[in-house]
């Protein structure tokens, strides 16, 4: 059975001053998850969040944290994000050459595991991972920044993960990433999606008008 869409907004795109406040605005708004962007400035030409960061914020709430990891290499900051208590820990299959030893590092500290495929990245990578993670992420933006525009020749490969996806019986979910507003999120869904991924749309008027930005997204892409 289909299940329900959840709204993970990104606070890449909150005030990096008051990003605690920001989550206490998202937890209030009843986001799904909290979406952290991690950039190293080397697998993406962005620098933003670290494990200290992911931690301070995991005091203020018990909301999912879905921290999707964008670098390279990434085996030895593991398990600093782990210990730092993301719920979901999402890596890049074009990050390093041993996937199954990441996705098992996550698992074994009982950590959901994900992994993401840049839009160049054919829906076949996940494969080999398929019977072993929790999520897999649809980037339909090149990584690195918030704001830009969705590529719509994506919706193709997000059809396809989600075939994949419902082949292998398996409770996993397709999360989508970049470009996400009240438009480009019905398409997303009714390619397959079920977790979106959020950072300007939802932010655009502020931490105050977060609610109304998560219940919009709601309506366009139920
Ligand atoms: C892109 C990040 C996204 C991004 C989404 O590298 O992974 O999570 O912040 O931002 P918007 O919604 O602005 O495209
Ligand atoms: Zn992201």
């Amino acid at each position: 059975m289909r299940r329900s869409t959840r709204i993970a907004p990104s606070i890449l795109s909150a005030d990096f001053a008051a990003l605690g406040a920001a989550v206490d605005c998202l937890v209030a708004a009843e986001a799904d998850y909290i979406h952290i962007d991690v950039m190293d400035g080397h697998f993406v030409p962005n620098l933003t969040i670290g494990p200290a960061v992911v931690q301070a914020l995991r005091k203020r709430t018990a909301l999912t944290f879905d921290v999707h990891l964008m670098i390279s290499p990434l085996d030895p900051l593991l398990p600093d994000f782990l210990d730092a208590g993301a719920d979901i820990l999402t890596v890049h299959a074009e990050a390093g050459p041993h996937l199954h030893r990441s996705v098992q590092q996550i698992k074994q500290a009982g950590c959901r595991a994900g992994v993401a495929l840049n839009p160049g990245t054919p829906a076949s990578a996940v494969d080999a991972v398929l019977g072993d993670i929790d999520l897999v992420l649809a980037m339909t933006v090149d990584p690195g920044f918030g704001g830009q525009g969705f590529l719509r020749a994506q919706c193709t490969k997000i059809a396809e993960l989600r075939a994949r996806i419902d082949e292998s019986g398996r409770t996993i979910d397709l999360e989508v990433d970049g470009g996400i507003n009240e438009g480009t999120a019905a398409e997303a869904r009714a390619a397959g999606a079920d977790v979106l991924v959020a950072g300007s749309f939802v932010f655009a008027d502020g931490p105050g008008g977060c609610a109304g930005r998560i219940r919009q997204l709601r309506e366009a892409a139920p």
